[in-house]
């Protein structure tokens, strides 16, 4: 049997943007998450995934929908229960040298969660127990993260983000900052640890390369809302999005010799959502029509798929990476 940890449903979080009001940052997103596997969200800069991902962790409130981790709704719990819920949830961010306290030893800042939720028994030894299974050497332990590399770092942020044993963690583009070199290690790490522990994944990454071989589900992100999403095989071999497509044909692919039908872009990704008519990538695409300009299209389930997609030609010929 499966069944989705995470389940979002019309998510919506505005913040207010000088001289615009408040304008959505996240604007309707739905997704689920099946135990034990990843979804990865993918999207430029700006489209609002790490809000998505805080909005998930319970660290924002939503200004519209619910957000449920096995089957408690977060935002409705109360202090004590959220705490407790929040044993089991986890983010890692990109930067670990941001998210890792400078002034603590490697040492200190895994152990800090076990101290903050008071985990009983011998935390020294957890804690070189964690820094094995993320396989860093336990004489780092007494270092700073200053004296890492980034890839040392990124694995200390992971010991700590695991250190409870979370059911779900929130990958926040948490390899983005490390050389191409590393990543594919840190990448492997974070599977093994899924394999292992059965942790369930949001990986957020504005490279969509870098997800196939990681993700089970992926889901784009175009402007605060999800516009395409479907199994990671599929999706890659034949996306239905235009946007899709552009973000494959902007990835570097170097083992693929076909090219799925290049995709331009006009111009800059507009910055935050406006009031818009018709569809907000419309500006960007060079399958705009009339009817684009006019009418905004949902997110819908495209017939005898299990592939989502927002465009009102998801299904046009051609429209695939033919
Ligand atoms: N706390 C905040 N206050 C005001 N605006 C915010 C806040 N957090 C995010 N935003 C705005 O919301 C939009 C989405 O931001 P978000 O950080 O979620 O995007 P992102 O997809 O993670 O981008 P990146 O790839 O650059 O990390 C942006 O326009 C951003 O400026
Ligand atoms: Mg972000």
């Amino acid at each position: 049997m499966t069944e989705d940890l995470v389940v979002a449903e019309g998510l919506v979080k505005r913040y207010p943007v000088r001289g615009r009001g408040l304008l959505p940052a996240v604007d309707g997103v739905g997704l689920r998450i099946e135990r034990g596997t990843t979804l990865a969200l993918v999207g430029e800069s700006g489209c609002g995934k790490s809000t998505t991902g805080r909005l998930l962790l319970a660290l924002e409130r939503p200004d519209e929908g619910t957000v449920s981790v096995a089957g408690r709704k977060v935002h409705e719990l109360g202090r004590r229960e959220l705490r407790a819920l929040r044993r089991t949830m986890q983010p890692v961010f990109q930067d670990p040298y941001d998210s890792l306290n400078g002034r603590m030893t490697v040492e200190r800042i895994v152990a800090e969660p076990l101290r903050v939720h008071h985990a009983d028994g011998d935390r020294a030894a957890r804690v070189r127990e964690l820094l094995e299974t993320v396989t860093l050497t336990p004489d780092l332990a007494g270092r700073y993260p200053h004296e890492l590399s980034g890839g040392q770092r990124q694995r200390v942020a992971i010991a700590r983000a695991i250190a409870l044993d979370p059911a779900f963690v929130v990958c926040d583009e948490p390899v983005s900052a490390l050389d191409v070199s590393v990543q594919a290690q840190v990448v492997n790490l974070l599977r093994r640890l899924q394999d292992e522990r059965g942790i369930t994944y949001l990986f957020i990454s504005h490279d969509l390369a870098l997800v196939r071989h990681l993700a089970r589900r992926v889901a784009v992100m175009y402007l605060g809302r999800i516009v395409e999403e479907g199994a990671a095989g599929e999706l890659f071999a034949d996306p239905r999005h235009p946007y899709t497509r552009l973000l494959l044909a902007a990835a570097p692919r170097p083992r693929v010799r076909e090219r799925p039908a290049a995709v331009t872009a006009a111009g800059e990704p507009p910055s935050v959502l406006g009031g818009r008519t018709g569809c907000a990538f419309a500006p960007r695409c060079p399958l705009a029509t009339d009817r684009c300009r006019a009418e905004d299209p949902v997110l819908r389930t495209l017939p005898g798929t299990d592939r989502k997609a927002a465009c009102h030609y998801a299904e046009a010929a051609g429209a695939g990476a033919a």
